[in-house]
């Protein structure tokens, strides 16, 4: 099932777990890797207006407060809007809202919108990206971290005898859609989206996005050897960061 209630509640009965993975800083690959890799892709974010869509509880947008952003993010989740207000670093605003919707928010408000991995979530990607680009005055930025296209057709590592990863097996590409996920320690099913990258692209230029830089995060081997848990991504590209720019009238 993949209507808006189910995929709320999904969430619902994940979000206490989530909260948790990312206090603790369990998500290695956004510690190791995304992080700095986001970082990066928005620049200097000093003075900006930023809306942080799927703000989830708040890292990233403390992130960006800590370095001088005005930021807004929105949640379907109510449980991290209020995780995320309580942990404010500065003046960082939250409110529960629909990415698909953005309701109340006005146009062109923003310089820069961010999406760090929560265009996979979203059923309609069309909607969603209308709304960004609505929300960004002309010239503003969209960076979207997003989980490859590779990795979302990806059914798991093909293993020899001794275990060892062989290879990657990738099928059934062009069948997008829903893909539910079980995620540790509840085992609660999260639906995600496959999208191609070619829906991926066309999706941008359709919602008046130009995309100006394409970025596959990968670690060094210097990262493989201090975080073992993301090694993988040096073999085939888990993340995927659009960096786009609304167009300018
Ligand atoms: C993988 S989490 C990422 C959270 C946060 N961006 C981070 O990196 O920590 C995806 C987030 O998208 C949110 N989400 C899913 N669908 C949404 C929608 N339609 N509108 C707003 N948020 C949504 C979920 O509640 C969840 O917080």
């Amino acid at each position: 099932m993949t209507d808006k209630e189910t995929l709320r509640a999904q969430w619902a009965a994940y979000a206490a777990d989530w909260i948790d993975r990312i206090r603790q800083d369990r998500d290695v690959s956004r510690v190791a890797l995304l992080d700095d890799a986001m970082l990066a892709a928005v620049g200097d974010v000093a003075g900006k207006r930023v809306i942080d869509l799927g703000c989830g509880e708040g890292r990233f947008g403390r992130m960006l407060a800590g370095r001088g952003a005005e930021v807004l993010g929105v949640d379907l989740q109510p449980l991290f809007i209020e995780h995320a207000t309580a942990s404010r670093v500065g003046a960082e605003k939250y409110l529960v809202g629909d990415m698909e919707e953005l309701e109340g928010i006005p146009d062109e408000a923003f310089d820069l919108a961010v999406s760090y991995l929560s265009l996979v979530d979203v059923p309609n990607l069309a909607a969603a990206l209308a709304q960004a680009a609505r929300v960004l005055r002309p010239g503003g930025r969209l960076v979207a971290c997003n989980l490859a296209p590779m990795a979302t057709a990806g059914s798991g590592w093909i293993r020899n005898g001794r275990g060892e990863k062989l290879h990657f097996e990738l099928d059934r590409y062009f069948d997008e859609g829903p893909r539910e996920y079980s995620f540790p320690p509840s085992r609660t099913r999260i639906t995600n989206f496959h999208r191609t990258q070619q829906t991926m692209v066309r999706a941008f230029a359709a919602a008046g996005l130009a995309l100006e830089d394409y970025a596959e995060p990968r670690p060094t081997p210097e990262q493989c050897r201090r975080w073992p848990d993301i090694a993988d991504i040096a073999r085939v590209p888990l993340f995927a960061i659009y960096s786009l720019r609304r167009h300018v009238r």
